[in-house]
């Protein structure tokens, strides 16, 4: 069959990369992709916005499943379209993906069916946000635009000044627009964050490895948040026990609560998660993969990936057989290296160095994020501009691995967190204490 990928940054980038290992696929077209999907899929100039052209392209390509890579089309309702239209697609329509659209809405979905999640307000006028904070409240919170903010509409605020400010730059100045409008003020959560995937056709779901992602911009969980900046898999945070119970007091219940609000879910459902010792609270949803985690996790899948996304696309998820969904037990670690600036200001258009000498190392595979081919040079074009991952014995090698890989690459202004991993490491460590 031949895939259309929406999307064209490192998550897309191992999504062609893993399509294209299985028998199913014979050929893969990405829009808009970047100069790393160019090696193994054909890019084609389409924006997921224009749902006519992409609806063409599938009936011209006669495209036997399209998977939408990042939210922004799923909350436009790029995956209905198609759907109607009578192309399989993987990802949620935008009544689902409205469980990460709207903070606002995901947060009432948990709290009317208990789902374990932080305590929270929302509040869609400025001066009742104020005034809430000036009231007898414990700092911190976590102030959050509702809206779609590519993982930066977060701020946690230490004190009452902060959460003031945060109220000014979200509501006031408007810094990410309307999706800043309404926020949602959020109980600060202590504990460990996992990631974990399931990917569902709205009744079965199939848990997929978990993940721990590092979303500040510098090392120690210093700095602003990032959409991501390196991934482990798997978590050390999250044993089977956890695993099943996340399953069942997070995932099943949010896609039931779903199906009764008649917003059918097909696609990956992503909780990020606060665990502590016998609890894990949902931080936020995803409805589509994570970036970088899938950078970690399809490395380890073993079946064909195509095949996996097309049954479910299909809602045939009941027939998958266990042992065909198999992983490896390796670990996976990726590195994530962005441009100088990011996640605020950056320039672009530096020459990328180093690429096919770290690819070459074993286990390891470079995957593109922000990247463009100009004049057959590779350089940068994005704020995280590559996704250098690595499979390992144990957490240790995947870690030495792809630090050694990073060390091969260069461009100008490089930045990359060193200490990818330390806190999956931590887990180890007290796990066996
Ligand atoms: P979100 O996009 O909602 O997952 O938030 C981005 C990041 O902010 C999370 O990965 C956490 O590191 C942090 N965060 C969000 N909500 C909370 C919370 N209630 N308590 C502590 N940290 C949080
Ligand atoms: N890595 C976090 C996200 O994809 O939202």
């Amino acid at each position: 069959m031949k895939v259309l990928v929406i999307g064209g940054g490192g998550r897309e980038h191992a999504l062609c990369w893993k399509l294209a290992q299985g028998a199913s696929v014979d050929a893969i077209l990405v829009a808009p992709g970047n100069a790393g999907t160019a090696e193994i899929a054909r890019n084609v100039d389409v924006s997921p916005d224009d749902h006519d052209a992409v609806s063409s392209l599938c009936q011209q390509e006669a495209i036997g499943l399209v998977v939408v890579g990042p939210e922004a089309p799923l909350c436009k309702g790029l995956a209905d379209r198609l759907r109607a239209d009578g192309f399989p697609v993987f990802g949620p329509g935008a009544g689902g993906a409205e469980l990460e659209g709207s903070k606002a809405f995901s947060k009432d979905l948990m709290g009317q069916h208990g789902i374990p999640t932080a305590g929270f307000r929302t509040f869609n006028d400025a001066q009742f946000a104020r005034d809430y904070l000036e009231g007898d409240i414990p700092f911190p919170v976590v102030v959050k635009a509702s809206g779609l903010a590519a993982g930066k509409g977060v701020l946690i605020c230490p004190d009452r000044d902060a959460a003031l400010a945060a109220i000014d730059t979200l509501m006031e100045q408007r810094q990410f627009g309307i999706s800043g409008d309404t926020v949602v003020i959020e109980e600060f959560l202590v504990g460990e964050e996992v990631s974990v995937h399931a990917i569902t056709d709205g009744r079965t779901i199939l848990t997929l490895p978990t993940s721990e992602d590092h979303k500040r911009v510098f090392d120690d969980d210093q700095g602003p948040n990032t959409g991501g900046m390196g991934a482990v898999s798997p978590s050390t945070r999250l044993d089977q026990a956890g695993i099943a119970r996340v399953e069942r007091d997070t995932m099943l219940p949010t896609l039931n609560a779903l199906a009764r609000g008649d917003r059918p879910y097909c696609g990956v459902l992503y909780a990020g998660l606060m665990v502590t010792r016998g609890a894990s609270k949902v931080l936020e949803f995803n409805v589509r993969f994570g970036d970088p985690e899938t950078q970690v996790i399809l490395p380890r899948l073993k079946c064909d990936l195509g095949e996996l996304l097309l049954t479910c696309a299909e809602g045939r998820l009941e027939s998958i057989d266990d042992k065909a969904f198999d992983w490896d037990s390796r670990s996976a670690v990726t590195v994530v290296l962005s441009s100088g600036g990011y996640p605020g200001a950056f320039t672009r258009g530096h020459p990328i160095e180093g690429i096919s000498d770290a690819n070459a190392m074993d286990g390891v595979t470079v995957f593109h994020a922000g990247t463009a081919l100009v004049g057959g040079k590779v350089v940068t074009a994005g704020g995280r501009v590559l996704s250098v991952t690595a499979l390992g014995s144990d957490l240790t090698d995947a870690r030495a691995r792809a630090y050694e890989a990073v060390s091969l690459i260069s461009f100008e202004d490089m930045h990359f967190r060193t200490d990818i991993g330390t806190r999956a490491l931590r887990g180890v460590l007290e796990a066996e204490a």
